[in-house]
């Protein structure tokens, strides 16, 4: 392939964007409260959490555009990801204490949500790094009763034989209070853990006692009296050792696929991804370019990348297995924008076969959605996306979903979308998801209005709705961008696509926690 100096152009534009909002999610609530912060004598949640995962190991973060876009600072008020704590992938949730004293609003739920998902699909450890004001309170309507869950699915994960554990570093107070009371394992820092169902001035308005934070809550009490601590770490840095040597004696060992042990690096340069994706997503692109570019390269037991399925059938999905960082995947990726029937069937087979050995599944995005028009309606393209709908959501196999470029329409859905499990979904800054395309949702919106008028026998004003209809355009086109779907937590990050190979060797190798097993029995297929 040659260079394409416009695609890579407006790929590096789109990629330093992604930089700027990434630096908005690391600067926390500012320099200021950072300022406050480290005047204390603590340290920030990112360097809490470089200091508790092995030197040298990568931190995959999940979901650091949340609230990208909304009233809330970017980043949900704390941050999540997946990190090696002495050879053991664990999820890390740690609050950031700079951001409205670390309370949680509705994005930190969704993303603390999904994290607890995430840990509980690839059946990981947790470790909460806890500093918390607790509820948000002018959001408490929206966060309340939710909340519940974040509790619930600690026990849940302890239950599950998912140790939980708690590194205490600050206030974790009412509601907070259950984090270290619902882990494992908790570690509270000397004169710094406040861990009480009310403080003080609740305490002497309740009861009329008069108290202190120690003597309620301290980490000296706690793990000398009340026994809701199991360690007494004399600062932060002691507290993040003391986690590491809980982690060593999970006694942990993964249970699911063992990658080969070598492998080639791709056959074709990462670094051409940046030329592939077209500046206009109407132009499609060969999802060959991309994979090979992803997937381990050839190797004496690797005699070929990647191994197409029914190349000559159904051309429009490209379908076939490869190794990726040793592991086995199976890869369905859209070839030319457009599903229709043979694609569909071709999809349901694949799926069935990845399910009957048991190889987890990569869903590489670019598609306008299924086939319409009256030719295709005869010949059953709803039954036929019906049956790759059937197989993506009844496939037991772990899903993997990468969105590239446009994602529309039921072509979302049957590529294993948000609303279809995938482990994990990322998404390229090129990408595009909507129900449809601006210009042809604004064109419906015309017809229906058309008829609309049409049918109450007044005329239909054509120049006024032109103006309608470039509003509508211009704000579906801002609605399918990442960043703002994102900021919702539809995806689990944006990602530069150059990282796409390293992103999804440590998902294989998070699912690989877990046994992967397949699933033969599936819905009714409409056939
Ligand atoms: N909800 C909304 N905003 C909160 C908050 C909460 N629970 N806790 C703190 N904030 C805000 C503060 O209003 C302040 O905002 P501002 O700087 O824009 O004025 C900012 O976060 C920092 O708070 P501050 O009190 O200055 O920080 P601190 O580091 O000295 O103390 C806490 C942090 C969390 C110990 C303290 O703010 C506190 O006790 N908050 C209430 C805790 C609580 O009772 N929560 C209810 C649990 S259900």
């Amino acid at each position: 392939m040659t260079t394409d100096v416009s695609n890579r152009e407006a790929m590096l534009a789109k990629i330093e964007e992604l930089e700027a909002e990434h630096a908005k999610a690391v600067a926390g609530g500012g320099e200021k409260y950072v300022a406050r912060h480290r005047a204390r004598g603590k340290l920030t949640a990112r360097e809490r959490i470089e200091l508790l995962v092995d030197e040298g190991s990568a931190f995959l973060e999940l979901q650091p555009l949340i609230g990208w876009g909304s009233d809330f600072a970017v980043g949900g008020s704390m941050v999540t990801g997946i990190g090696v704590v002495e050879g053991v992938e664990c999820l890390i949730v740690a609050n950031d204490p700079t951001v409205k004293g670390g309370s949680l609003n509705p994005n930190s739920l969704k993303k603390s949500f999904r994290a607890a998902e995430i840990a509980a699909r690839n059946g990981i450890p947790t470790i909460n790094l806890t500093e918390s004001g607790g509820a948000d309170l002018p959001t408490q309507k929206d966060i309340f009763i939710p909340g519940g869950q974040g509790f619930r699915d600690l026990t849940r994960a302890s239950a599950a034989k998912r140790p939980t554990i708690s590194v205490v570093f600050g206030n974790s107070t009412a509601g907070g209070a259950y984090v270290p009371g619902m882990s494992d394992y908790v570690i509270m820092v000397k004169e710094a853990a406040k861990v009480f169902l009310a403080g003080p001035p609740l305490v002497k308005m309740a009861t009329g006692e008069d108290t202190d934070d120690e003597s309620l809550g301290g980490a000296e009490m706690h793990s000398r009296v009340s026994g809701s601590s199991d360690f007494l770490a004399v600062d932060e840095r002691d507290a993040i050792r003391i986690a590491r040597r809980v982690v060593a004696r999970l006694n942990w060992r993964k249970r699911g696929p063992v990658p080969a042990p070598t492998f080639a690096e791709p056959e074709l340069d990462p670094d051409g991804l940046l030329d592939l994706i077209p500046t206009d997503l109407k132009e499609p692109f060969d999802p060959r370019e991309a994979i090979l570019r992803i997937v381990d390269g050839i190797s004496p037991d690797n005699a070929v990348a990647f191994d197409e399925f029914k190349p000559l059938y159904g051309s429009s999905l490209c379908v076939g297995w490869a190794r990726l960082h040793g592991y086995e995947i199976g890869i369905l990726a859209n070839a030319r924008g457009v599903l229709m029937s043979e694609e569909a069937q071709k999809a349901a087979q694949f799926i069935q076969l990845a399910n009957q050995k048991d190889t987890p599944l990569l869903f590489l995005h670019n598609t306008t959605g299924y086939m319409v028009g009256t030719d295709y309606e005869q010949g059953g393209i709803i039954k036929h996306g019906a049956q790759m709908i059937n197989a993506v959501s009844n496939s037991k196999v772990p899903h993997l979903t990468v969105i590239m470029g446009a994602s529309y329409g039921a072509g979302n859905y049957g590529m294993n979308g948000r609303a279809y499990d995938p482990r994990f979904l990322f998404t390229w800054p090129s990408a595009k998801s909507a129900v449809m395309g601006p210009a042809q949702l604004a064109g419906v919106m015309e017809i229906v209005a058309r008829q609309s008028a049409e049918s109450k026998g007044e005329v239909f004003d054509a120049g006024g709705f032109a103006g309608v209809r470039a509003m509508v355009e211009g704000m579906i086109e801002e609605q399918s961008l990442p960043f703002f779907l994102s900021g919702l937590g539809y995806d689990d990050g944006v990602i530069d696509p150059r990282d796409t190979r390293t992103v999804l060797g440590i998902c294989l190798s998070v699912l690989a926690n877990q046994p992967v097993e397949g699933e033969m029995n599936f819905g009714v297929f409409r056939l």
